[in-house]
């Protein structure tokens, strides 16, 4: 099967209501034009809207995920034969054969087995010292991530880990299947309030965290692996480095603030907000930061405003009952 960009458990991801997004605009916005994603999350909706022939601006604060948007949409040269042959002889190394190393020894035992820990670890290392382009360095990483994240001990983020002791998974990467598009994809990886300021597009998606969970919390390991820079400072015992740099205003109470001072700032033609119905739940964590009022009044300032419920059963953290749960689009025609 092939490795697309889509294919993680990710918190959040709309990669089962992208025609729901897509058909959101459609009525309304005939023109193809620039897409600006500014919650990119995975790319699954910045790579479905390249298929439908729009340009993209795809951005996320998070640096594992921009490497990602490298990989599968970057315009950086590589050549694949090349990546193979590295990627084959990365599969047939044995990780009982390595040496400890910072990740094995930060995370193996707890997300990973040692085995496989230490695997990773040398092959994060090893990226860094073959001669490279950046695409093929972004490639490389986007599959290292993708495996570490498939074999984890965990149920879908690193919040904590499972307590059964990790088994030996192996560390198998694949290669990202590498689409070609008619548009282009402008990549960030930045605050999107600071973005906005700086570009114009015509249709801008907005998927921000919805609750107080959050993000580099539920990606540490992967950030963390991406980054590379090997901080020896760890939190509790769920081994998050210091983060408080990539906590995203939109899980705290300035919410509203912040996605006023967004919506203020921004120019597009069609603005398109995915959001939930999620006030009531039995953890408080889950509850909404910015209440349904509040951002149709905030929307509302800018132009007309429909909403579209939408089905959804979510990929969540576990803890709260989804039953009713709603995807909603917020899609405003700027006046
Ligand atoms: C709901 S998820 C987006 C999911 C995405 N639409 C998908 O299909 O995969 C929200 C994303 O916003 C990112 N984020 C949070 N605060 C941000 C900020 N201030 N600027 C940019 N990205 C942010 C998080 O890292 C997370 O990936």
């Amino acid at each position: 099967m092939d490795l697309l960009i889509g294919n993680r458990r990710y918190t959040g991801s709309k990669k089962a209501l992208l025609n729901d997004i897509y058909e959101s605009i459609t009525p309304l916005y005939k023109n193809k034009g620039v897409f600006a994603d500014l919650f990119a999350g995975t790319g699954a909706v910045s790579a479905f809207m390249l298929t439908k022939g729009f340009n993209v601006i795809v951005n996320d604060n998070l640096r594992s995920n921009y490497v990602a948007y490298q990989a599968w949409l970057g315009k950086g040269n590589f050549n694949f034969k090349k990546l193979e042959k590295i990627v084959s002889e990365f599969n047939s190394l044995n990780g009982k054969k390595l040496n400890r190393n910072y990740f094995s020894n930060i995370y193996g035992g707890k997300y990973f087995s040692v085995t496989d820990a230490k695997k990773i670890g040398y092959l994060r290392d090893k990226i860094e010292k073959i001669k490279l382009t950046e695409r093929e360095k972004n490639i490389l990483l986007a599959s290292l991530m993708y495996t570490t994240d498939k074999i984890a001990n965990t149920v879908g983020h690193f919040e904590h880990f499972l307590s059964k002791d990790p088994i030996d998974k192996g560390v198998i990467l694949r290669l990202p299947k590498i689409e070609k598009f008619t548009g282009y994809a402008s990549i960030y990886n930045t605050d999107a309030n600071k973005l906005v300021r700086k570009i114009t597009c015509d249709v801008a998606y907005i998927d921000p965290p919805y609750n107080t969970r959050q993000y580099v919390n539920f990606y540490h390991v992967l950030e963390n692996l991406i980054k590379w820079e090997k901080p020896t400072e760890f939190e509790g015992t769920s081994m998050k480095f210091k983060r408080n740099h990539l906590k995203s205003d939109y899980s705290k109470s300035k919410a509203p603030v912040v996605f006023k001072d967004l919506i203020d700032n921004l120019k597009a033609k069609l603005i398109v907000v995915s959001y939930n119905n999620t006030y009531f739940a039995k953890s408080s964590a889950s509850n909404n930061k910015i209440s349904k009022a509040q951002l149709l009044a905030i929307l509302s300032r800018k132009g007309k405003v429909l909403v579209k419920e939408i089905k959804h059963k979510s990929f969540n953290s576990g803890k709260t009952d989804f039953k009713n749960h709603k995807e909603i689009l917020y899609v405003c025609k700027v006046a």
